[in-house]
């Protein structure tokens, strides 16, 4: 099982969106997919078509070891795509485990129960880098960080990039997979020049993931965008194509799943 943290301390620059939509590529390939919703919005469970408010368990229940990761596991709805779920809990988890002994690895410890369940495990993360994040980046063997072409934003990629060399400290298999470039818009000279600049200094994940409507019509409905808008839709591609690398990095021969 191999898990990949989706990380980046700025808001709305598409990680959700891309844990979803990665996910449900992978599990075509024929992957296991574990989704986990690290974030108290709670989007990528309502993006998966839950209503948070109704499931009487989720990860606030887990970090705080009031229930196993398995008592929390919503499958069923999409074959091989399932999910740890989250609610506006979890806002509080930060607080309650602060003074527990081995805070920081509750998801690594509880992620090892579900090993021989799933390939891939992808963490969707909220847009900070309290407990919460480092909790999903030492549980994790990769981190992929989107990023929408703005300066800021590539400021901030500087910053979540130290984040992960200080984590390597005490997790040192956690390696940058790459960023991905969400909401481009390439018509300007300004996105150009940065997804120049972004290029240069950290690993791509390409395609570019363009900015379309119909992303936002998509998790509306609860679906992939696949679901939504059709296999040959160019973002539904995109993401398959970019699916495709880290089926291809994490089964270099072809024949382990
Ligand atoms: N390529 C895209 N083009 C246009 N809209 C997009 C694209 N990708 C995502 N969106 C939309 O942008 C909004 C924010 O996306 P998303 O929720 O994935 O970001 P996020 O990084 O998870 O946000 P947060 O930091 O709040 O968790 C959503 O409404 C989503 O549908
Ligand atoms: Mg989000």
């Amino acid at each position: 099982m191999t898990v990949i943290a989706i990380a980046n301390n700025k808001g709305g620059v598409g990680k959700t969106t891309t844990t979803l939509n990665l996910g449900a590529a992978l599990c075509t390939m024929h992957m296991r997919v574990l989704l986990v919703d690290f974030d108290p919005q709670a989007s990528l469970t309502i993006y998966m078509g839950y209503d948070p408010s109704v499931l009487t368990h989720n990860v606030y229940h887990m970090l705080t070891r009031r229930a196993s990761a398995l008592e929390i596991l919503c499958t069923g709805r999409r074959p091989f795509l399932d999910l740890l779920p989250a609610s506006i809990e979890l806002a509080s988890a930060e607080l309650e485990i602060s003074g527990m002994m081995g805070r920081e690895y509750i998801l690594r410890d509880q992620l090892e129960t579900l090993k021989d369940l799933y390939d891939v495990v992808l963490i969707d993360n909220m847009p900070s880098l309290g407990i919460l994040t480092v909790n999903s980046l030492m549980a994790s063997d990769y981190v992929i960080v989107p990023v929408e072409p703005t300066y800021l934003a590539y400021k901030g990629l500087e910053m979540i990039s130290s984040t992960i060399g200080e984590v390597r400290r005490y997790n040192p298999k956690l390696e940058l997979l790459g960023t991905i470039l969400t909401m481009v818009d390439e018509r300007t000279r300004h996105s150009k020049e940065i997804i120049g600049l972004i290029q240069n200094s950290f690993p791509v994940l390409m395609p570019m993931i363009h900015r379309s409507v119909k992303f936002a019509d998509a998790t509306a409905k609860g679906q992939s965008i696949g679901e939504y808008a059709g296999e040959n839709f160019d973002g539904t591609q995109a993401y398959a194509e970019i699916a495709q690398q880290i089926y291809d990095r994490l089964v270099p021969d072809g024949n382990c799943f």
